[in-house]
């Protein structure tokens, strides 16, 4: 051990050297690390006094620090409640816009839509997806069973093109303000068990696109003479004026076999105990959902992708 105190750039060392060449230099941390040290722990104080930082009581009361300059004493709720502030304001700038607009108008308005689909999707999981699931798809269950369709209760999908009432932005519009119950009635009494058998066998052939052949027309006639065309029409595809479904097509509103079907043409719909149950509430009554709610909500359903954009086409 040698006791020069000296390194051999100059810098002190502690007076440790060994083996010649190998000493603890003395240096000291640099100028600027120092300061950021000094300058933090004032921080610390500085922010320890203005915060709520004391989690005790003190005098029954935690210490609420001594607050911001301007701004006085910081509470996580009083930062919330700036936050809704500016949400409310951000949302009050459409809400006062849409008010007074019909859904048509708000559908012509594309930053409008985006706005209104976004918080139409909120009040549809809320107010709507019970009966019609998510995103308007159906309650499809595992195994693709549909859950209310075996309770022989059945919401329409909404996500498709094929509309009971129609899709123009319009139609779903009055669909969800008012309510609907498309009535079908029962005809345990008005025709024989034959005639069911045939007129039944008839609609599941012409949704397969048979309709014509020889074998079916017994059915086929049941359908033209009884009162089946004055509501479903002549050609069978349903008239959405009151509701009744396009028979022609493959897409069944309830049990599409031809037990399901000789069912819902025995006991009818909406009519009586035994009948098929499918009644969309009205959400204008009692206040359930503001004007603006459903407006929004029209504009959601014909957003989730079965919009008809002219009324000609739905007007069939
Ligand atoms: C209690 C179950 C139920 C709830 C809740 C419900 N619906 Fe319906 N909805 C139905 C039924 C059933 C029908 C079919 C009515 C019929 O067959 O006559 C229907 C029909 C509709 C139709 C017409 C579909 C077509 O093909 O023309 C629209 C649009 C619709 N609902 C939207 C909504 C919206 C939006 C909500 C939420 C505000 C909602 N529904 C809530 C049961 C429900
Ligand atoms: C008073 C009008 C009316 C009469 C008469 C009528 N229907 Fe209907 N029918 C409807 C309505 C409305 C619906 C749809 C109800 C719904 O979806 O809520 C319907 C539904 C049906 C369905 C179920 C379709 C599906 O997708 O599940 C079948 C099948 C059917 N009708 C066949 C017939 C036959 C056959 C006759 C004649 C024997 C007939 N209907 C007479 C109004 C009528």
């Amino acid at each position: 051990m040698s006791d020069n105190h000296k390194s051999a750039g100059g810098v002190p060392t502690t007076g440790h050297v060994w083996d010649d060449d190998l000493a603890d230099l003395v240096n000291q941390p640099p100028k600027w690390w120092m300061l950021g040290l000094t300058a933090s722990a004032i921080w610390v104080v500085v922010y320890w006094l203005m915060y709520p930082a004391v989690p005790v009581a003190l005098n029954g009361n935690y210490f609420k620090g001594v607050g911001l300059p301007g701004s006085g004493q910081w509470t996580a709720i009083k930062e919330l409640e700036a936050d809704q502030k500016e949400v409310d304001a951000v949302r009050s700038k459409y809400e006062n816009k849409l008010k007074d607009m019909t859904p048509a108008a708000i559908l012509a308005d594309s930053e409008l839509t985006e706005y209104v689909t976004r918080s139409g999707k909120v009040l549809f999981s809320d107010n709507c997806a019970a009966c019609h699931g998510q995103n308007g798809a159906g309650t499809i269950q595992k195994g693709g069973k549909f859950a209310m369709r075996e309770q022989g209760y059945m919401a329409p999908m909404l996500n498709d093109d094929d509309w009971l009432f129609g899709g123009t932005i319009d139609k779903i519009h009055e669909t969800v303000s008012g309510g609907r119950q498309g009535v079908m009635t029962a005809h345990k009494d008005t025709l024989s068990g034959q005639q069911i058998d045939d007129v039944a066998k008839w609609v599941l052939a012409s949704s397969e696109g048979n309709g014509n052949a020889p074998e079916f027309a017994a059915g086929k006639k049941v359908f033209a003479s009884s009162d089946c065309a004055s509501c479903h029409g002549a050609d069978g595809k349903g008239m959405q004026a009151m509701g009744s479904a396009n028979l022609t097509d493959k897409i069944w509103r309830f049990d599409g076999s031809l037990e399901g079907i000789k069912q819902t043409i025995t006991y009818g719909v909406n009519v009586g105990p035994d009948a098929r149950n499918a009644v969309m509430p009205n959400f204008t009554e009692a206040g359930k959902l503001t004007p603006a709610e459903i407006k929004k909500l029209a504009v959601y359903v014909y957003k989730l992708g079965g919009g008809k954009a002219d009324a000609a086409v739905a007007a069939k």
